[in-house]
């Protein structure tokens, strides 16, 4: 069905070009994934998450001056809300994990006297305040859940420190924060994925930074996006627990036409490059412990899916067995892709206020016509 300027319908967008971004860049046939023009082997090799906040938001790394400022800024942004704590007192224990995020994340906008202002300034301020207090709620939630009160984050330390640090107690060695601080820079944007474009959607129409991101978590929260990664940990506790063998679990999930949580993507059509990191992690961690049994499990899930249906991994896969491998609770495991793709949401939205337009397609028109009304006494 053709729309009136001629363009075809087509179904979920896919390959649609909706809009131009400096921010990310993804190349499916060759597995690449660029961040203003630093691929992501390259980032995740040598640079931090608040490098990485910094070249999304300004559009260079920093240089020690201004990493310094911005972790500063983050420092200073990073304290809650009394009220909202509150809130994350009283949700109840059986909330999705991702449902607390957004409504934590939106009540923030209560308390933020800023949250409608538009200039590019209080923008720039909330986008930190935002990316700043995502790790204060996920562990202050976690650890509310647990009946344990929140901890308050060490006052030097990075944001993967101390978001461990906010949820264990305990100060995480340095291959933990940097496995962590790994997993937050390959999750930080993605081009125009479904969360960021939600974003953008709410952005355009001049609403504010909290419903828009609040939006994108709502997106995110979907197993077909970020909540994947939940589910694949789901599905090799499933697997342990059965002492099922991966090959004949996978086959009977592709037998029965069901999704394997973990695999394929709109855009990728070879091995996402962010798995293929994850996976050479998880495959590390796995030897240093001598507990190779996720990877193998991982491994054999993989080789079988690529064989039947010639289906990749994609970044949830990996994901979900470093987060466990590092003690971290599945429930967790998209508010921790959301704490990262804060950095890319806000980032996607300070791109859209430098030239808005408001975002509105068409939808080709399939109902009924030419109908007139029946009184209703006349109706059966
Ligand atoms: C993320 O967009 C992004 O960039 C997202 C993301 C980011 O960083 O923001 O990369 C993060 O969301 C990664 C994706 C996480 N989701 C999952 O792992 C869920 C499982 N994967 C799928 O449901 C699926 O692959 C999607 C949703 C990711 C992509 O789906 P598409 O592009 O709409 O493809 P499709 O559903 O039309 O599938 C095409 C074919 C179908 O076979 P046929 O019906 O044509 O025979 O591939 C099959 C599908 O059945 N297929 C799968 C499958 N994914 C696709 N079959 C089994 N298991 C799967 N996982």
């Amino acid at each position: 069905m053709a729309n009136k300027n001629g363009s075809e319908k087509v179904r979920g967008l896919e390959g649609v070009i909706a809009l131009s971004s400096e921010l990310s860049s993804i190349d499916g046939e060759e597995g690449k994934l660029v961040y203003r023009g630093y691929d992501i082997y390259d980032l995740a090799e040598n640079a931090s998450f608040e490098e990485v906040v910094y070249l999304l938001w300004n559009g260079d790394l920093p240089n020690q001056g201004e990493l310094d400022a911005l972790k500063r800024d983050l420092r200073a942004a990073r304290e809650l809300p009394e009220p909202v704590i509150d809130i994350l007192r009283k949700v109840p224990d059986t909330a999705h994990p991702m449902a607390v995020l957004r409504t934590a994340v939106s009540a923030l906008g209560l308390y933020d006297d800023e949250a409608d202002a538009d200039t590019p300034e209080a923008n720039r301020r909330k986008a930190t305040r935002l990316l700043a207090r995502t790790p204060a709620i996920i562990a202050a939630y976690a650890r509310l859940r647990d009946g344990k009160e929140p901890i308050a984050p060490l006052s030097e330390a990075s944001m993967a420190f101390n978001f461990l640090y906010m949820l264990n107690g305990e100060e995480p060695g340095t291959a933990a924060e940097d496995t962590f601080d790994t997993c937050l820079v390959l999750h930080a944007d993605h081009g125009l994925n479904a969360s960021t474009f939600t974003s953008r959607v709410i952005g355009s129409t001049l609403s504010d930074m909290y419903s828009a991101v609040s939006g994108a978590i709502g997106a995110l929260k979907g197993p077909l996006h970020g909540g994947a990664n939940r589910e694949v940990m789901r599905m090799l506790l499933d697997i342990d627990e059965k002492g099922a063998d991966p090959v004949d679990y996978v086959n009977e999930k592709l037998e029965n036409k069901e999704r394997v949580m973990g695999f394929g993507h709109r855009v990728y059509r070879t091995m996402d490059p962010r798995a293929a990191i994850l996976r050479d992690r998880v495959k590390a961690l796995s030897e240093e412990r001598g507990a190779t049994k996720w990877y193998d499990y991982s491994m054999a899930i993989l080789n079988t899916v690529k064989s039947e249906k010639g289906l990749d991994p994609n970044v949830d896969f990996f994901s979900a067995s470093t987060y466990y491998m590092m003690g971290l609770d599945p429930d967790l495991f998209t508010p921790i892709f959301a704490l990262s793709r804060s950095a890319g949401w806000t980032a996607h939205l300070l791109e859209q206020w430098e030239d808005n337009r408001l975002i509105r397609p068409r939808a080709a028109y399939v109902g009924k016509t030419g109908r007139t009304v029946t009184p209703i006494s006349e109706r059966a």
